[in-house]
């Protein structure tokens, strides 16, 4: 009995050990170690172990200047949800993705010059997937095509609700994994470098997209 206890308790503690090395990150876009601005460091434009942002954060010990951009929210004639302003992670996100904080800006620096080019998400996202709204069995029935997020699996070992919503919203985090804990093949893991070069395919997905696989984890036709 003690022996199994000992495995199961040394299974919980591995696994998300293992998940969140740094090797998902490294030659990835998020890998900000090699820089100046960044320390040197994988982490520290994000987290820091001390003098972090108040701890109420979505994130724990937040390390990045925050975004006080107030967003163009999506809204359409057929959306039953009600985005709010971003908050939680997706507030993270876009403290570097909204075009308007330097990613430079981190450990109480405000004067990076490094902003976002390709990604680039912008305050307006009335051209995004919705975010920041709650996602509930009684959204799923009045929308009428999208699954119960407390009771779909999503592939990933729980439910919707349980692996890929936050307190129950929806959010970039969703959909998106930001320690790419699926790339193991670095910069290859997404570009075809011997073919065009272009880009392919984005780890940076929870679930893979081909076929639209991510998209139909919570929509039915
Ligand atoms: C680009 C910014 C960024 C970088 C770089 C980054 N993180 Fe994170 N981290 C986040 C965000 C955003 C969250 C909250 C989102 C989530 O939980 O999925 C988070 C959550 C976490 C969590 C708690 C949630 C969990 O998954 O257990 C831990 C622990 C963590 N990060 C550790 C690290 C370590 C260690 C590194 C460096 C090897 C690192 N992070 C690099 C942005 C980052
Ligand atoms: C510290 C700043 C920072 C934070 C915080 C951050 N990013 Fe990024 N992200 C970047 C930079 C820099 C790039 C490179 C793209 C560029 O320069 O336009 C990038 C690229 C990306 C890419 C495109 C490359 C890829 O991996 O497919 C995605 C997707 C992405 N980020 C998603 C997110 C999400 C989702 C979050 C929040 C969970 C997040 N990022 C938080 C700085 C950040
Ligand atoms: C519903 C799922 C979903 C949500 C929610 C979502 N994304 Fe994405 N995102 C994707 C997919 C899928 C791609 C890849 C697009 C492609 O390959 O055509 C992508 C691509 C990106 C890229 C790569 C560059 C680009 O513009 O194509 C960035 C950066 C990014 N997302 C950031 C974010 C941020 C920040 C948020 C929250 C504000 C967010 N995403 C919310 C699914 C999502
Ligand atoms: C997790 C997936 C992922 C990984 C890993 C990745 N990239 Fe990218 N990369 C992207 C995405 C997504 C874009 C945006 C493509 C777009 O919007 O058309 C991009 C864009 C680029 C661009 C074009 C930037 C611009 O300003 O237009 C270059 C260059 C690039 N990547 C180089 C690299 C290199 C070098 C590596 C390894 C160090 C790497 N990428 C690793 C997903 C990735
Ligand atoms: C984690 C669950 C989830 C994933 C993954 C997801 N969506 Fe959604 N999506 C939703 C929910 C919930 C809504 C809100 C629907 C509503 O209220 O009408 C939504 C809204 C939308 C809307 C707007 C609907 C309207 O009436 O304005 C579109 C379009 C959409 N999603 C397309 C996509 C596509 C394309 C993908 C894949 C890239 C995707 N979604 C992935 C949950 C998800």
């Amino acid at each position: 009995m003690v022996k199994w206890v000992f495995i199961f308790v040394c299974f919980i503690w591995v696994f998300p050990l293992t998940t969140l090395d740094a090797q998902g990150l490294r030659n990835s876009h998020h890998d900000f170690s090699g820089a100046a601005w960044s320390g040197n460091e994988f982490c520290k434009p994000c987290h820091t172990p001390h003098n972090a942002a108040p701890a109420s954060l979505a994130s724990p010990l937040w390390n990045h200047q925050l975004t006080t951009a107030t967003f163009t929210l999506y809204s359409s004639a057929t959306l039953d949800a009600v985005p709010q302003q971003p908050g939680g992670k997706s507030k993270l996100c876009l403290s570097c993705h909204d075009g308007t904080v330097a990613y430079d800006n981190h450990s109480g620096i405000t004067s990076g010059t490094r902003y976002v080019t390709f990604g680039n998400i912008t305050t307006d996202l009335k051209d995004d997937h919705p975010i920041s709204f709650r996602y509930d069995a009684a959204l799923a029935t009045q929308d009428g095509h999208l699954y119960d997020p407390s009771t779909k699996m999503s592939g990933l070992g729980g439910t919707i609700e349980e692996d890929l919503l936050e307190n129950g919203y929806m959010e970039c985090t969703s959909c998106h994994d930001v320690h790419l804990s699926r790339n193991t093949q670095g910069c290859i893991g997404c570009h075809d470098i011997h073919g065009s070069g272009t880009y392919t395919e984005t780890l940076s997905l929870w679930i893979t997209n081909f076929n639209s696989t991510l998209c139909l984890t919570c929509h039915k036709l």
